[in-house]
């Protein structure tokens, strides 16, 4: 009787350290509330300054964490240096931007509360307060999330999707990362905000598909204001905004655009105008342009979804002291 009541305990005592690890598997809102209980007011503070310095750090700061979660899942390796860095990939090369302000609120909260919190987690926070200060929803940031210790150059260059691909290869990089087809249409909305180089849409303005004239799904004026913009002779750098009606504001006009053959990018119009898009993403389209307030909502649920990839936790990856290098 003795024996079997230990015995009980015994695995009363490992159900519970199972259930504890489980429970450490998960991301939560409260993960740092007592390690680091000013985390977020913190990291709110530094993105608000980095936006009042430059509005566009808010897009900047978004995709970055896009393109962290991507590869090798929400690690924070998008941000580590080295040649052979994420940042050389074709997808971020001349283009990712943010690392600065990122260095500056890791050392805000490394003086707060050193070693405690990882680049993956302050990422996610400052994505969810650049939307929330540029007139998008808040959410509950969850965290818990580790550091990595490797970047994948090559693992960004086939898990990012192209501006020249289309819907179903982008759909299947989304599904390759546990995102479906409602995701991709909400989180192209990403694309309210921020600007793009004239390099990755300048096929669409003089040429496309080598048929000599433009491409026919942009509407007109667009074309001749973008041609314009980014000259044949050009090199690429120019850039132009993707919400030309309110481009530093986190709305759905981004959708309304696309109704208007308005979209900046060959991926962002295809959501709308390709033969695809008739059976696929057309209605998503729709139904986000005119209600602003169910694409917001739905945008928050896929950032949680998308902030949920791959994290590590326990006591896997570290946490990172400079965003920049793995720990020594
Ligand atoms: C659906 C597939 C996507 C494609 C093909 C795509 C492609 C691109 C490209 C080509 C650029 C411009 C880069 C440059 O100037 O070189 C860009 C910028 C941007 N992307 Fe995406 N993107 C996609 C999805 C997303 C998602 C899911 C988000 C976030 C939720 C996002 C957020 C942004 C933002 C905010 C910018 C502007 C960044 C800035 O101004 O610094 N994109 N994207
Ligand atoms: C790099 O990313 C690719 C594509 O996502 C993946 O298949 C590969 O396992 C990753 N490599 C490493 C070393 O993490
Ligand atoms: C995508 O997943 C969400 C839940 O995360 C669900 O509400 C939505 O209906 C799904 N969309 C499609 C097209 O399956
Ligand atoms: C468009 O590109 C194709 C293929 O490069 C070329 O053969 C054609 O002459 C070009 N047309 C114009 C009008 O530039
Ligand atoms: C475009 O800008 C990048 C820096 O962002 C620079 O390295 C590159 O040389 C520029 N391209 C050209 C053709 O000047
Ligand atoms: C966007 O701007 C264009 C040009 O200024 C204007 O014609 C159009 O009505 C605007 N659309 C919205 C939804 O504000």
């Amino acid at each position: 009787m003795k024996r079997s009541s230990s015995f009980n305990g015994f695995y009363f005592f490992i159900a519970l350290l199972m259930s504890c690890m489980a429970v450490r598997a998960q991301l939560s809102a409260d993960f740092y509330s007592t390690t680091c209980p000013n985390l977020l007011k913190i990291v709110r503070k530094e993105v608000q300054n980095a936006i009042k310095t430059e509005t566009r750090m808010a897009a900047s700061l978004l995709r970055l964490h896009f393109h962290d979660c991507f590869v090798n899942g929400c690690d924070g390796s998008v941000l580590l240096d080295g040649s052979d860095g994420e940042k050389f990939a074709f997808p971020n090369l001349n283009s990712a931007r943010g690392f600065e302000v990122m260095d500056s609120i890791k050392s805000s909260v490394e003086s707060a509360c050193p070693g405690v919190v990882s680049c993956a987690d302050i990422l996610a926070i400052a994505a969810r307060d650049a939307i929330l200060l540029s007139g998008g929803n808040s959410w509950k940031v969850l965290l818990g999330r580790r550091d990595g210790l490797v970047a994948n150059r090559t693992g960004a260059n086939i898990a990012l999707p192209a501006p020249t691909e289309k819907i179903p290869s982008i759909t299947a990089k989304f599904a390759a990362q546990g995102l479906n087809l409602t995701d991709v249409v909400v989180l192209s909305g990403g694309h309210s905000i921020g600007f793009a180089r004239c390099v990755t849409f300048s096929d669409r303005l003089f040429n496309f598909s080598s048929t000599g004239a433009p491409d026919s799904t942009m509407e007109t004026t667009m074309v001749s204001d973008l041609q314009g913009r980014c000259p044949i002779t050009g090199d690429g750098n120019n850039t132009a905004p993707f919400d030309r009606n309110s481009t530093d504001l986190f709305d759905n006009h981004y959708f309304q655009n696309l109704l208007n053959g308005k979209g900046l990018l060959s991926s962002d119009q295809i959501l709308f105008s390709s033969d695809v898009a008739q059976t696929t993403t057309k209605d998503l389209v729709e139904l986000y342009s005119n209600n602003l307030p169910l694409f917001l909502a739905d945008f928050a649920n896929s950032m949680i979804k998308m902030g949920n990839i791959s994290p590590l936790t326990g006591s896997a990856g570290e946490i990172r002291k400079n965003c920049r290098v793995v720990n020594s």
